[in-house]
């Protein structure tokens, strides 16, 4: 069986551990927690969950060790396409095929929401006793993922975006880094906390880990960035040339849809390559690189 074919499995996995951490929609005050559950549920590809799975493969690790952070990593992205989403950032009204947090419920709900949800994360992380880590260990993942999501990262990122709509004058390497924070460090993250749970650690995996992690992580968004330009909401889930109305300076705008194109199959082959030699138990790592990195199924002649 290949990982393509475990990926329905891996996703109810993830699914159930994040019903279990979440709190019941029937909490009151009932419309925020229904709020908090439907950001969160009924939707969406899983890739970071998948990634960690996917590494947990690779160093022999057991699922249910895994569980949290797959969890910890869906929610604080759940929680990031919320706030994404609200009139004050990009104001957009379709997300995962559904109307977006705000709008189906209100934009005060919304921004509490994400609120709760990034909190949570840290709770799952410190507690979760399927972990079956040390305290250093679990502190360490905090850590990660504080610095993945917080201002060096993913908020940090979204800060950049905003100022990228009235940059004069973009670089290559200047949107590069904007989107190595605000969408990379997650998905780098995915890849290298799981191997925090190895004992003892390993510098040298987890070395070859964020080399995988950094070139799917900025190819994520430059693949995201194409489907944007080229895939309506039926594609996607989402309300297509936002990146546009918003007036975001985005890589296809510097060099070009064939040379964002040009740049995936550039990070697609630094991705295998780093996974040069990790053997056949890396083989759903591999798979899983192509698909992020494969860009919307459109004609490749931009
Ligand atoms: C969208 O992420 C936002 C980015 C960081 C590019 P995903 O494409 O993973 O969104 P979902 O989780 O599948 O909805
Ligand atoms: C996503 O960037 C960055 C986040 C951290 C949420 P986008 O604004 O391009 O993501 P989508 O296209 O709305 O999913
Ligand atoms: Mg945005
Ligand atoms: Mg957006
Ligand atoms: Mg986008």
């Amino acid at each position: 069986m290949s990982f393509a074919e475990r990926t329905p499995a891996y996703r109810e996995r993830v699914d159930s551990a994040l019903g279990h951490w979440l709190p019941p929609a029937t909490t009151h005050p009932e419309r925020f927690h229904a709020a908090l559950r439907y950001a969160v549920l009924g939707g969406g590809k899983r890739v970071r969950p998948l990634l960690v799975y996917a590494v947990g493969e690779w160093l022999g690790l057991p699922a249910g060790r895994l569980d949290g952070i797959a969890a910890a990593l869906e929610i604080v992205h759940a929680y990031s396409l919320v706030h994404d989403d609200l009139p004050a950032l990009d104001d957009d009204d379709l997300r995962r095929g559904r109307p977006t947090t705000h709008i189906a419920f209100d934009e005060a709900t919304a921004i509490l929401a994400g609120d709760a949800l990034q909190s949570q994360v840290y709770f799952v992380l410190a507690t979760d006793p399927g972990l079956g880590a040390a305290a250093a260990v679990r502190r360490q993942l905090i850590v990660d993922l504080a610095r993945a999501s917080g201002a060096d990262g993913m908020a940090g990122g979204q800060a950049l975006d905003i100022d990228a709509t009235r940059e004069v004058e973009a670089t290559v390497a200047g949107v590069e880094q904007r989107y190595r924070m605000k969408t990379g460090r997650l998905l780098e993250a995915a890849v290298t906390m799981p191997c925090r749970l190895l004992e003892p650690d390993d510098a040298t995996l987890m070395t070859v880990a964020a080399g995988y992690g950094r070139a799917i992580g900025l190819g994520f968004q430059i693949a995201d960035d194409l489907l944007d330009v080229e895939c309506g909401p039926d594609v996607s889930g989402k309300p297509q040339g936002s990146d546009r109305r918003n007036g975001r300076a985005t890589l296809p705008d510097l060099i070009g849809l064939a040379g964002a194109r040009a740049r995936l199959d550039g990070l697609r082959r630094d991705a295998h390559e780093a996974l040069a030699g990790a053997g056949p138990r890396a083989d759903g790592l591999r798979w899983l690189g192509e698909q992020l990195l494969a860009g919307p199924a459109l004609p490749r002649d931009g």
